[in-house]
């Protein structure tokens, strides 16, 4: 590859970074990202940081019947766990994967080798956030979710995970219906400390939540 970038001046991107947000799954509506547009993201998903090179995660896409049959093992993972669940309850989780045209799970797999767990599980978190801003560059909004049913027992084997996978997120992804409110952002001073001076560390531990501030 010959055009790589390694810091590039971008105020673009640094504008993005600054103001994105994501889009509650419910406000994604049609057209979702084609298949070369799934494609690109992707890609630009397994483009993180990654120790030792072991791509520590796979993904799983969801767009059109398959978030029907994936409805109905929401269905009867409710009904297993609960199973006099009430009508609305079970017709909500039916529908769960039809807020959004496509949804992608990123799921972390442990690889064997000498890179700590802990490393290849920052890895799939990066390919979430990776994948998020790809499909925003291209103009889609997105929620990345994990909800009740990414640590359900009855879904994973569904799904054909095993012991060394956990679902790091469920992305969902379409066109937002429309512009989300701006949330609270944590003052990053107040979490950062500058080593070598006397003070404490500024671990956030006491963090007066009434000083979140909303961006300009
Ligand atoms: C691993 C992970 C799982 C999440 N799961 C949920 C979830 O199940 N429900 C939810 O409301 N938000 C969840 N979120 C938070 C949203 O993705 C989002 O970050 C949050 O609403 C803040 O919005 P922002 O992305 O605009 O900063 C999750 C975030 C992460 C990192």
């Amino acid at each position: 590859m010959t055009n790589l970038i390694a810091g590039k001046k971008s105020a673009e991107l640094l504008e993005y970074l600054t103001h994105r947000r994501s889009v509650a799954a419910k406000d994604l509506n049609a057209p979702g990202p084609d298949d070369a547009q799934i494609k690109t993201i992707l890609s630009t998903a397994s483009r993180v940081p990654d120790h030792g090179k072991m791509f520590p995660w796979h993904f799983i896409v969801f767009r059109g019947e398959a978030r029907t049959k994936m409805g109905a093992i929401l269905k009867e993972a409710l009904l297993k766990k609960e199973p006099e669940a009430p009508l609305e309850k079970i017709a909500q989780e039916q529908a769960r994967f039809l807020r959004a045209p496509v949804i992608i799970a990123v799921v972390s797999r442990i690889r064997p080798g000498k890179t700590p767990r802990w490393e290849q599980i920052l890895s799939a978190g990066a390919a979430c956030q990776n994948l998020c801003l790809a499909a925003n560059a291209l103009g889609f909004g997105t929620n990345w979710l994990t909800e009740w049913y990414a640590y359900n027992d009855h879904v994973r084997a569904a799904l054909g995970l095993d012991s060394r996978d956990q679902i790091a997120g469920f992305i969902y992804i379409g066109t937002p219906e429309k512009m989300p409110e701006e949330r609270p952002r944590p003052d990053a001073a107040l979490l950062t400390s500058w080593w070598g001076s006397d003070a404490p560390l500024n671990r956030g531990d006491n963090y007066d939540k009434t000083e979140l501030t909303l961006p300009d």
